[in-house]
């Protein structure tokens, strides 16, 4: 039986015999990464309630359903208001953490909304909920103000650390430049968020020394927790016209599944989600997911008459994702993976801590 032996300093090669398929057997991977998770970070789930807020973007991302181009979507935003019930919905369900999400705006109203809410959350919920946001490229000052509002965590994906696949997958200008992501990346960790980033899996053009090259990127910058996901296509973007080029879907989610286990055994005590695309594919592909490593989930607690319209991909009807997301059946199915659950447990990132205490 071939063993998983990671060198302490693995490289693209020492990586690419785990992540291309049929080179090791995929279900060692996943068991060794569920033993090193257990060892690491323990066998509980953290929730994160996901509010969808607006898909309002000034961004044209040539792969997201939300992009400005996209006149085939109706745009929402939600109110303040209901942003709170759903903020205090996560309290009563005892999720712990939220997640601000929405399409990229920069604008001065904007910025100053989001610092507002961020108050009005702490204070209708008594400064109970660890509060991410996942709100794009802003600029360092703005990142600074929500940080001292109360936002603990950032979500920002790099979608891919390769800059030539990141330069074909967006358009070329200053709104869509790998650097400027990079350096805010760089500010949040800077800042003292706990800060997560991300690759998909599976983009047109994507190879396996690619997938492998983003753990190494994810690893060398330091990160704290990561959410990844397979690529979907949508049919109302531009690289919709690619998708002869894809793997099957079934390629895609064992590749993000393989990925989840690696970075597992090699940054042992990061938060890793597992995604909702993965759960598009799959019906159980965030269970999957769980036994590969992952240790958060995201249950969408967007109000339902939003949620339709914040379409980043094609969902089939038959893996209605947002369908399943009550507490009672995901408890289940998360018990069924074999794991607890941390209710009422802000579930922070192990090595965030562990970097903040060496700070210090
Ligand atoms: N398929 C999979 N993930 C997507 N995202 C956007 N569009 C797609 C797609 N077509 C992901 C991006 C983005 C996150 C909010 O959603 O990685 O950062």
């Amino acid at each position: 039986m071939k063993s998983i032996q990671l060198n302490q300093k693995p490289d693209t090669i020492d990586l690419l015999k785990f992540l291309r398929p049929d080179e090791f057997p995929q279900q060692e991977l996943f068991n060794e990464a569920g033993r090193v998770r257990k060892k690491y970070v323990g066998n509980k789930v953290y929730f994160r309630g996901l509010i969808e807020f607006s898909n309002v973007c000034s961004k044209d991302c040539y792969y997201c359903g939300i992009r400005k181009s996209n006149k085939n979507i109706a745009r929402y935003n939600l109110s303040d208001e209901e942003i709170l019930v759903a903020a205090v919905y996560a309290c009563e369900q005892r999720y712990a953490s939220i997640v601000l999400q929405s399409g990229e705006l920069m604008n001065k109203m904007f910025i100053k909304r989001i610092d507002n809410l961020l108050k009005k959350i702490h204070r209708k919920t008594n400064g109970t909920l660890h509060i991410t946001l996942s709100l794009g490229e802003q600029s360092k000052k703005t990142y600074r103000q929500w940080f001292e509002s109360g936002a603990h965590r950032y979500l920002l994906r790099i979608e891919t650390a390769n800059r030539k696949l990141y330069s074909q997958i967006h358009p070329t200008d200053a709104l869509h430049d790998f650097k400027v992501r990079m350096r805010a990346l760089e500010s949040l960790r800077e800042l003292g968020y706990q800060t997560g980033t991300g690759v998909m899996i599976g983009l047109p053009f994507q190879t396996y020394d690619d997938l492998a090259n983003d753990l190494l990127f994810m690893k060398d910058f330091g990160i704290d927790m990561v959410g990844m996901g397979p690529y979907i296509e949508h049919n109302d973007t531009p690289m919709y016209k690619y998708r002869s080029l894809l793997w099957t879907e079934q390629e895609r989610l064992f590749a993000t599944l393989r990925m989840i286990a690696l970075l597992r055994i090699f940054m042992p005590d990061i938060n890793i989600a597992a995604t909702t695309a993965l759960q598009s594919l799959d019906k159980m592909g965030r269970e999957k997911a769980l036994m590969a490593g992952a240790n958060v989930i995201m249950p969408n607690i967007t109000p339902g008459k939003y949620r339709d319209n914040y379409r980043l991909y094609n969902t089939k009807p038959c893996t209605d994702e947002r369908a399943d997301d009550s507490t009672e059946c995901l408890s289940a199915r998360i018990r069924m993976t074999g794991n607890s659950i941390g209710y009422g447990e802000w579930g922070d990132s192990k090595y965030y801590t562990r970097r903040r205490i060496k700070k210090t």
